[in-house]
């Protein structure tokens, strides 16, 4: 049997998670769990590096995102599922990569920049940005290489991360005249992009999103705050799909082929108003989600479960990880 191809990737806590990571990230490595060895973690010291002041928010957010991983599929029978402050070999790895990564390489990565305005947002001066904040893609080229990856699928805003990680890795090997890191490839997941509530991007700081662990009611009053079309006022207006800002693309989203084509009919004739329309779109949604929201609750009852889970995923994760470490330093020479 040839050994499967390794996957790594990550999220940071930054609490529960919506719609937008389901559609985006989470289905997506769900489907990866058979084929791939996988190797998913939370991570906690990337959450540090922008709220190193919110360190219980953070805590309380390892358990929510594990409750949602594994009520949307994610399998610790198959998948590797990990805390990253819990797995040190990383850290250890993190230095190694320092001494070789440029200082001008880690300038250049335009995440690094975002991050950046993050910090401006929190009015906080850009000479505070920290040592550990400027070290991101460095630590997150250690998350990859812990387990020799071979892809990593992410967003593309991740992308550049992922390039800078191809880099560091063949200096690696270039440096200590070896091929023993794989060139880790972004694997680009076919995103279903789904548009916040007031037409944005969703997310979590812009209350415009609907949670993986809302309770139907709360979606329910969620989506009738959605945007549609801004120019029917009235239920007798005729209205448009074409011109319904966020409604009508939830429905492509989630209803079939002849929900969307009935919907829009009845919107064009106005047979049917915003409020109504709304309300068979929460249904829909909410029946969807019904699987992994029981499945939530279900885990959730468990007090130990979770912490159980992470901390043998944890041990696994270190396992695999002390054999990269021993690889590289033993390339380095170091003394032993
Ligand atoms: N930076 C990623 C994000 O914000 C999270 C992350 C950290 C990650 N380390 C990683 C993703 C390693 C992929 C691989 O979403």
């Amino acid at each position: 049997m040839t050994e499967k191809m390794r996957i790594t990737s990550g999220m940071r806590p930054t609490g529960k998670l919506h719609l937008g990571h389901y559609l985006g990230v989470i289905r997506n490595w769900a489907n990866l769990q058979d084929n791939f060895d996988c190797n998913f973690f939370i991570a906690d010291w990337h959450a540090l590096t922008t709220k190193y002041n919110q360190t219980k928010e953070i805590l309380a957010s390892v358990k929510d995102v594990a409750l949602d991983w594994l009520a949307c599929g994610i399998d610790p029978d198959k998948t590797t599922i990990y805390v990253q402050s819990l797995v040190p070999q990383t850290a250890q790895l993190h230095i190694y990569l320092s001494m070789i990564t440029p200082q001008n390489w880690v300038e250049r990565d335009p995440t690094l920049k975002d991050l950046a305005k993050i910090m401006k947002d929190r009015q906080e001066n850009m000479s505070n940005l920290s040592y550990g904040l400027f070290g991101y893609p460095v630590l997150m080229t250690a998350d990859i290489l812990t387990f020799n990856t071979h892809f990593v699928p992410v967003g593309i805003d991740q992308v550049a991360h992922v390039e800078l990680s191809r880099d560091i890795a063949r200096r690696f090997n270039n440096i200590y005249n070896t091929d023993f890191f794989i060139e880790p490839e972004p694997k680009l997941t076919e995103t279903s992009h789904i548009k916040g509530l007031d037409g944005n991007k969703m997310g979590k700081s812009f209350n415009n999103d609907i949670k993986i662990s809302d309770t139907a009611e709360v979606t329910e009053a969620k989506i009738k705050t959605g945007i549609t079309d801004r120019n029917r006022i009235r239920k007798d207006d005729l209205g448009n799909p074409d011109n319904c800002e966020v409604i009508y693309d939830y429905w492509r989203i989630f209803g079939s082929n002849e929900d969307c084509d009935e919907i829009s009919c009845a919107c064009k004739c106005a047979k049917i108003g915003c409020f109504e329309c709304k309300k068979r779109l929460a249904n829909i949604i909410n029946t969807k989600l019904a699987p992994i929201r029981e499945k939530r609750l279900e885990l959730e009852k468990n007090e130990n479960l979770i912490h159980d889970i992470l901390h043998s995923g944890s041990a696994k994760a270190r396992t695999k990880a002390q054999v990269t470490l021993d690889g590289v330093t033993d390339k380095v020479s170091m003394y032993k």
